[in-house]
């Protein structure tokens, strides 16, 4: 099976590196193909996003992909966000789970994040009236782009035997777009008895989740909130180097982890390829090769297991290239 791997930049070629070795090592029956984006294929061919990963893309439909740099508050616009609303992906679904051995402060997380990923402040309507000093970035959602969030995560909670969704919002004060986002949820709820769902105003959402976690199951929100909410959720089970993520539309699906191209501490080694790994397990089993994604799981888990086998992140003293090497052994 052919699929696009995106390496990325900062940290993302090396916890690439590290996909691929336990992908070979495991016998893994996939076929990388490679194609970049951002600063590096700018530099190269003056292509943020080339054509050439667009096809590739178009071709195999599924991608799986290392983080890519943004300039704060000047540049292009990211090109993540850029790649999933080029393709439509409109479900970022993010499992958030406590790592057995991954010791944090709660031992009981298990939820998933419904995140939209093509609208809201993501939308990219931003006007800056230099002359009076007003900046706009318009929070622009529509009831189609909500019902389709809201319906993807009640299908995954119906097909995985989930019972209760949170939505979460801001309908209080954003009587427009928080409201839409609102009444997609109440709309679609009924279609499907036997899953409640409750509504929860995403400031209440933030200190229910740091000191009750195991209350929520499924969360389905708007893509700021989405993209706030699961970096904390990363807090809960031990960081961004641990949390997993999977871009989704009708026919396409970009994988990647949580986590962006973490600066501080590329081209050092100290990357934890965890996260990047449970995108890649996530896009085996959704090509529906689960033995092969259960027994990279498996090693995984195993390596996790022992703390000093796991890199820095964790409190371990591995480097990116042991721990990915205890997890080929543990395979
Ligand atoms: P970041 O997620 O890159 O890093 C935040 C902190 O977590 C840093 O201290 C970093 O060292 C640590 N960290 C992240 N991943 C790690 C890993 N695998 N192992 C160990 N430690 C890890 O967030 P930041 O610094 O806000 O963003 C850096 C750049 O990444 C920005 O240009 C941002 O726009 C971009 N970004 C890209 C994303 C993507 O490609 N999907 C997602 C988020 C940010």
């Amino acid at each position: 099976m052919k699929v696009t791997l995106i390496p990325g930049d900062g940290i993302g070629p090396e916890i690439v590196e590290s996909i691929k070795d336990i992908f070979a090592a495991a016998n893994a029956p996939i076929e990388w193909e490679e194609e970049n984006a951002g600063q590096i294929t700018f530099d190269q061919s003056g292509e943020l996003i080339p054509q050439s990963l667009i096809d590739s893309i178009n071709q195999n439909k599924i991608a799986l992909k290392g983080p890519i740099t943004t300039p704060v508050g000047k540049g292009f616009k990211s090109v993540n966000v850029q790649l999933r609303q080029k393709f439509d992906l409109y479900s970022n679904i993010r499992p958030c789970k406590t790592l057995p051995g991954v010791k944090t402060r709660f031992d009981n997380v298990n939820l998933v994040t419904f995140r939209e990923n093509t609208e809201g402040l993501y939308a990219g309507l931003e006007i800056f009236d230099s002359k009076n000093g007003i900046a706009d970035s318009i929070a622009r959602v529509t009831v189609e782009g909500c019902e389709r969030i809201v319906r993807a995560a009640f299908e995954y909670a119906k097909s995985h035997g989930h019972k209760k969704i949170t939505l979460v919002h801001k309908a209080n004060i954003l009587k427009n777009a928080g409201r839409v986002f609102l009444e997609a949820g109440q709309k679609i709820a009924p279609q499907y008895p036997g899953i409640e769902m409750n509504d929860v105003i995403v400031d209440n959402m933030c200190m229910q989740l740091v000191s009750r976690p195991e209350q929520f199951d499924i969360i389905v929100t708007t893509n700021l909130f989405g993209d706030i909410l699961s970096d904390l959720c990363a807090g809960l089970i031990g960081g961004l180097g641990v949390v997993s993520g999977a871009n989704i539309g009708n026919d396409i699906a970009i994988f990647e982890a949580v986590h962006g191209s973490a600066p501080d501490i590329a081209g050092q080694g100290l990357a934890n390829p965890t996260a990047l790994l449970g995108s890649a397990i996530m896009m085996l089993r959704h090509l529906n090769e689960q033995t092969i994604a259960d027994k990279i799981e498996d090693a995984m888990l195993k390596t996790l297991s022992v703390k000093e086998h796991c890199t820095r992140d964790l409190g371990g003293n591995s480097s990116t290239k042991e721990f990915t090497k205890k997890i080929i052994e543990n395979l």
